[in-house]
């Protein structure tokens, strides 16, 4: 193999050209990217237009995960995956993602400039909707990659307007059968998905590259509340079944819940609050939770969980408030597999960059991956430990020694038979 040369200059035309494909009306570097919403689509169509320039072989399953294959020089061994999403939350960042999407496409470009020819195939994907926007659950293309999301679930997955998910995949063309989504055995010998870090421990510590050992346990529910609506001005205070007020307690006790298990990893969040009818002179009748929960142990995760279940129940009965709560997932960790971490690390090694052994506290679809290959993550720094947020940027530099690490953990991985 000639000497690696990562193209920044195309690399970061090319995330500045995604960031484009937004439906939020607000300025760039804002971006909102829903699944299957017209900046989606528009984001997929560039992106396998890019992956074709590059003499990549694209197939697409039945809910949009593409796949853009590298064919190596032994292309009936199972192939070596990289990637990530190129869907955003709304009003967020344009790195979120899309760096391990198009930084694994240059990560390809570089090795080919070199003239680097891999024994397995490498097959970059783009997975559909890694972010739960609109169908409540994260990792949907992962999930059912890996048959942790079985077909019947997938197709009866609703958004808030009640459209089915077998629905609105097919009216945006995505056709297939929703049974060939999960992977087959031995698809894959290895995944490794670069991404920022979406934290701020790298720029902190001045360090380039984290390899992540292990993804922090991910769960959520929904909780509908209802109560009983009315006049605000007539309806007296005694009498109030007011659904909001309980939800105010229970986001509290959310708060507290993850607070109370004394384990520095437990984060809980309330991130939806739906309010019926919404109106300032009305007394809320319904109101809609969506509340996210994590820790990198099990235990104490499980344990927020139930903390926030029994606060549900005390003060929907207590105010007279009818809650049904329905879990959305409840994922255990996943640890990332020693041949991708050491190859991450030998690759750093190469390139004589510094680099942290690190857990990720976001999930990702290697999360899901995980399950079905051995899978490993590069992380690079992100500014402030920013995302999730227009503000979220990683510096053409530090997203290029990740795309160097990528491209040579690609090689070692692809390089073997
Ligand atoms: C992924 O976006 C997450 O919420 O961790
Ligand atoms: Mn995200
Ligand atoms: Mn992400």
């Amino acid at each position: 193999m000639k000497a690696l040369n990562v193209n920044i200059d195309r690399l970061t035309a090319d995330l500045n050209e995604l960031a484009r494909f937004s439906g939020e009306s607000v300025p760039p570097p804002a971006v909102t990217r829903v699944l299957y919403t017209e900046p989606d689509l528009q984001a997929r169509a560039y992106f396998k237009q890019l992956c074709t320039d590059a003499g990549l072989v694209i197939r697409e399953d039945a809910i949009g995960n593409t796949f853009a294959r590298w064919i190596g020089s032994q292309p009936e061994l199972p192939a070596v995956g990289t990637g990530s999403h190129t869907d955003a939350i709304p009003h967020s960042g344009m790195y979120d993602g899309t760096v391990g999407v198009l930084g694994g496409l240059e990560a390809i470009r570089a090795l080919q400039a070199a003239r680097f020819s891999p024994t397995r195939s490498i097959e970059l994907l783009m997975f559909t909707s890694e972010e739960p926007t609109r169908f409540g659950i994260g990792c949907v293309g992962s999930r059912a990659m890996s048959g942790m999301l079985v077909p019947k679930k997938l197709a009866d997955l609703h958004d808030a307007d009640g459209l089915r998910l077998d629905d609105v995949r097919q009216a945006a063309g995505f056709v297939g059968s929703l049974a060939d989504v999960r992977l087959l055995k031995d698809y894959y010998s290895a995944f490794v998905e670069l991404h920022i870090e979406q934290g701020p421990i790298l720029e902190r510590e001045k360090l380039p590259i984290g390899i992540v050992t292990a993804i922090a346990a991910p769960a959520s529910m929904t909780v509908e509340l209802t109560g009983e609506g009315g006049h605000a001005g007539a309806v007296l205070m005694p009498g109030r079944k007011d659904a909001l007020c309980a939800a105010a307690e229970i986001i509290l006790a959310v708060e507290a819940a993850a607070k109370d298990t004394g384990s520095p990893d437990a984060v809980a969040t309330t991130g939806v609050c739906r309010v019926h009818p919404g109106a300032i002179n009305s007394v809320p009748s319904k109101v809609t939770l969506m509340i996210d929960i994590r820790d990198v142990n099990l235990a104490p995760r499980d344990q927020s969980v139930q903390a926030v279940r029994a606060a549900i129940d005390e003060v929907s009965k207590r105010r007279g408030v009818s809650a049904v709560v329905e879990m959305l997932n409840s994922d255990p960790p996943a640890a990332m597999a020693p041949v991708v971490v050491n190859a991450a690390e030998g690759a750093c090694g190469k390139l004589g960059l510094p680099f942290k052994k690190m857990v990720s506290r976001a999930y990702h679809d290697s999360l899901f991956m995980a399950q079905v290959c051995p899978t490993g993550m590069i992380f690079i720094p992100c500014r402030g430990g920013v995302s999730h947020r227009p503000d979220e940027y990683s510096s053409p530099e530090e997203i290029r020694r990740g795309v160097e690490v990528l491209a040579l953990t690609l090689a070692e991985l692809s390089c073997h038979s």
